[in-house]
C-alpha cells in the first residue's frame, strides 16, 4: 500500500501545482504574451515559461502584453545582457496609446564589461513625460534573474526591484500635476541599439563584433484590472488601495539615497523657473 501511494502522490502534487500556476497565470508566456517585432529575434521558449529578445546590426526586438490594463500589479524577471552590452537599451514600460499618452518607464541603459548598468525610470501623464530619476543596482543584473515591479492603483505608482521599492509617483491630481488614471495601458518590452546616447553619454558605441546581444525573461505575472470593450474588470485587486507602509519607505529611502544618480527633482540648472509642482509637494 505504501509503495503505491508514494508515486500517485507525486502525480497528484505535480498535477496541483501545474493546475495551480495555471490558474494565477504565472509563467506562461505564450497565454499572456505577444512578440510583436524582430523578424524572429523574440522567442518565447521552454513552453512557454521563457522569452529572450535579442538584439543585432539589423534590428531588435519587442513584445506587448495581449491585455490592456487599468491599474495593476505587474511583475517581471528579468536577466539583462551581459558582457560588453554598451549602446544596448532594454525598455520594461507601461503605455497607452495616443498624443496624450500615459507612461511608465524602466530602461536598462547597458555598459562596457565591468561598468554598471543605468536604471533609468520616468513617468509620462497625459503626454507629459521629462520625470526622470535614473539608478544603479545592488547587484548584478545580467547574473541571474530579478524582479521589476511595478504597482499602479489610484494613489501612486511604485517601481521596485526585488520587492525594494526605489521610486514613487504620488498621485497629486489636487495641485494640478495630471496622474494616470483614465488610460488603459499595455506592457511593452524591447531590446535595441541607442548607441547614439545611451552609454556614457554616447561616447561609448556598440561593439557588434559581441552581436547577438540577449535579454531574458520569466515569471510575468498582471495581478492587474484587464481593459475591455471600454471597462476594467478585476479580481481580488489587494493591491489597489496598497501603499508604501513605514518598513517599505525606509528601504526606499536607503535605495535613493545609496543608488540614485539623477533626479529631476533635485535638477534647479534644469528648472530655473521653480522645480515641477509634484517635486515640492509634502511628502505624505
Ligand atoms: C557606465 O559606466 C560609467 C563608468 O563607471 C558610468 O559613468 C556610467 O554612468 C555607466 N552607465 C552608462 C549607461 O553609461
Amino acid at each position: 500500500m505504501a509503495k503505491l501511494a508514494t508515486p500517485s502522490l507525486i502525480i497528484v502534487i505535480v498535477v496541483l501545482a501545474c493546475m495551480i500556476s495555471a490558474a494565477f497565470g504565472v509563467a506562461d508566456l505564450y497565454r499572456n504574451i505577444d512578440v510583436t517585432w524582430g523578424d524572429g529575434r523574440g522567442k518565447i521558449l521552454n513552453n512557454g515559461q521563457l522569452l529572450t529578445l535579442s538584439l543585432d546590426k539589423t534590428s531588435g526586438s519587442g513584445l506587448q502584453s495581449k491585455s490592456q490594463y487599468l491599474f495593476g500589479k505587474i511583475d517581471m524577471q528579468l536577466k539583462l545582457v551581459p558582457g560588453n552590452s554598451a549602446g544596448t537599451v532594454t525598455t520594461y514600460y507601461l503605455s497607452s496609446q495616443g498624443p496624450t499618452h500615459d507612461e511608465i518607464d524602466m530602461e536598462f541603459l547597458g555598459n562596457v564589461t565591468g561598468q554598471p548598468y543605468t536604471l533609468h525610470t520616468n513617468v509620462f501623464s497625459q503626454g507629459k513625460g521629462g520625470r526622470e530619476q535614473q539608478f544603479r543596482l545592488w547587484f548584478d543584473p545580467t547574473a541571474d534573474f530579478h524582479t521589476y515591479s511595478i504597482l499602479w492603483n489610484p494613489q501612486s505608482i511604485i517601481f521596485s526591484v526585488d520587492r525594494t521599492p526605489i521610486r514613487e509617483f504620488k498621485n497629486r491630481e489636487s495641485i494640478g500635476v495630471a496622474f494616470p488614471n483614465k488610460q488603459p495601458m499595455r506592457v511593452y518590452s524591447s531590446l535595441w541599439d541607442a548607441e547614439d546616447w545611451a552609454t556614457q553619454g554616447g561616447r561609448v558605441k556598440t561593439d557588434w563584433s559581441k552581436a547577438p546581444f540577449t535579454a531574458a525573461y520569466r515569471n510575468y505575472n498582471a495581478d492587474a484590472c484587464v481593459w475591455a470593450r471600454g471597462k476594467s474588470s478585476c479580481r481580488g485587486a489587494t493591491w489597489m488601495n496598497q501603499q508604501l507602509d513605514a518598513t517599505s519607505y525606509k528601504r526606499m529611502q536607503w535605495v535613493q539615497k545609496n543608488y540614485m544618480i539623477y533626479n529631476y527633482c533635485t535638477d534647479f540648472q534644469r528648472f530655473p523657473q521653480g522645480l515641477p509642482k509634484e517635486c515640492t509637494a509634502s511628502k505624505f
